[in-house]
């Protein structure tokens, strides 16, 4: 079947990655293994496990779901270890493989027990959120949350598979696709003021932008795969974004709370750094289009502080000098809370 396409050579090997409506239920023609492990959540399960499994079994794929629960919270290790004996019960081996059915918190998951597992077995992707679908599943950053910290525990896996129907999209709640919306809005304003154009004046093609953001993700991850240098410009938001949704417990969505760090670090560099005039307000623009927050009055500085960001007492800052350009600040921890502060009594106001 056509499929846009997209390579991504890394030094594990290569990870395939295909997009196109209704990919789901032809998923089975792009497993090789015999037996495979689903890791999915319970909202997805019910609307979507049917149509894998369907296709799974007509290919003689034998296939064992595990349902993980629902939400960042069971971004857990307590989940992982759930899984390994699940695993161990259906005495997967290193030929078989993991699939991911779900969000970015399946996918974390299984990318996280597919890397440690027997230390190491086949991993395939199948994003139903725009996070997942946009960003997420390519690359190969997988973990786990602990003792409150995003992320704290992980490793880099990447997979062998990324199977994208944008067709799973239309049931979406408005509040997740709105919040997936975010990150694509991330990758526009990072490097792409036509994308950024189209998302403002719509229609728009979504299909078309999620294959963009990938294609965006595919090279930065091609370059610098292990995160040290190039890829930290996907950083956009996520600075401030991981210690507001800490900061929230969890009540703002991972998207509502980029969102947000997008805005504060626009806005910082428009106000000390000289980026150009104008462009935090047509950001916040078209976030609010999508009906996502732009400021919050959350404490956000002590969690900040303890995220695995901060190196030493400086921290980069991923800004835009313009819609479609980066600039990256540098900053002593005193300086930055300062600045910060002013900044987001300002977006409140
Ligand atoms: N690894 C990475 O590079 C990376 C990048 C960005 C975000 N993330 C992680 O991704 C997570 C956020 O991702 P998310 O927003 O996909 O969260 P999620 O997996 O929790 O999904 C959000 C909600 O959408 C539901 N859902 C999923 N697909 C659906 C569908 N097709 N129809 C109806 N409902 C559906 C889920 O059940 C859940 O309630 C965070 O944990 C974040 O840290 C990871």
């Amino acid at each position: 079947m056509k499929c846009r396409h997209i390579q991504i050579t890394c030094s594990s090997g290569v990870s395939n990655v295909y997009v196109r409506e209704g990919l789901l239920s032809h998923a089975a023609k792009f497993i090789q293994q015999k037996k495979a492990v689903i890791i999915t959540d319970d909202n997805v399960a019910k609307l979507y496990l049917g149509d894998l499994l369907r296709s799974l079994e007509a290919r003689g794929i034998s296939a064992h779901p595990i349902s993980i629960g629902v939400g960042e919270s069971v971004k857990s290790l307590k989940t992982v270890e759930r899984i390994y004996a699940f695993l161990h019960e259906c005495k997967i081996k290193r030929s078989d493989c993991i699939i991911s059915l779900g969000g970015g918190v399946a996918g974390d998951i299984a990318g996280f027990v597919a890397a440690t597992y027997m230390r190491g077995i086949a991993l395939a992707h199948i994003p139903t959120t725009i996070i997942a679908q946009a960003d997420s599943s390519i690359g190969g950053k997988c973990g786990v949350n602990y003792n409150g910290i995003k992320n704290l525990i992980g490793i880099f896996y990447q997979p062998n598979l990324v199977l994208i129907d944008t067709g799973v999209l239309k049931t979406l709640s408005k509040r997740d696709f709105n919040s997936g919306m975010a990150e694509v809005i991330k990758y526009a304003a990072l490097f792409d003021k036509e994308m950024f154009f189209a998302l403002e004046t719509a229609p728009y093609d979504l299909e078309e932008i999620i294959y963009k953001c990938c294609k965006l993700k595919a090279i930065l991850v091609e370059i610098d795969e292990f995160d040290k240098r190039e890829r930290h410009i996907l950083n956009f938001g996520h600075t401030f974004g991981h210690g507001i949704e800490a900061a929230s417990n969890n009540e703002l969505t991972h998207g509502e709370a980029v969102a947000i760090g997008m805005v504060i670090a626009s806005r910082l560099a428009e106000k000390y750094f000289f980026a150009s005039k104008g462009t935090t307000d047509r950001l916040k623009r078209l976030l609010m289009k999508f009906s996502l927050p732009t400021s919050t009055k959350l404490d956000i500085m002590p969690h900040i502080e303890f995220d695995k960001k901060a190196e030493g007492e400086h921290i980069n800052i991923i800004a835009l000098k313009e819609i479609g350009r980066v600039m990256s600040i540098s900053l002593p921890l005193d300086e930055l809370k300062a600045f910060c502060c002013e900044v987001m009594n300002e977006l409140c106001e």
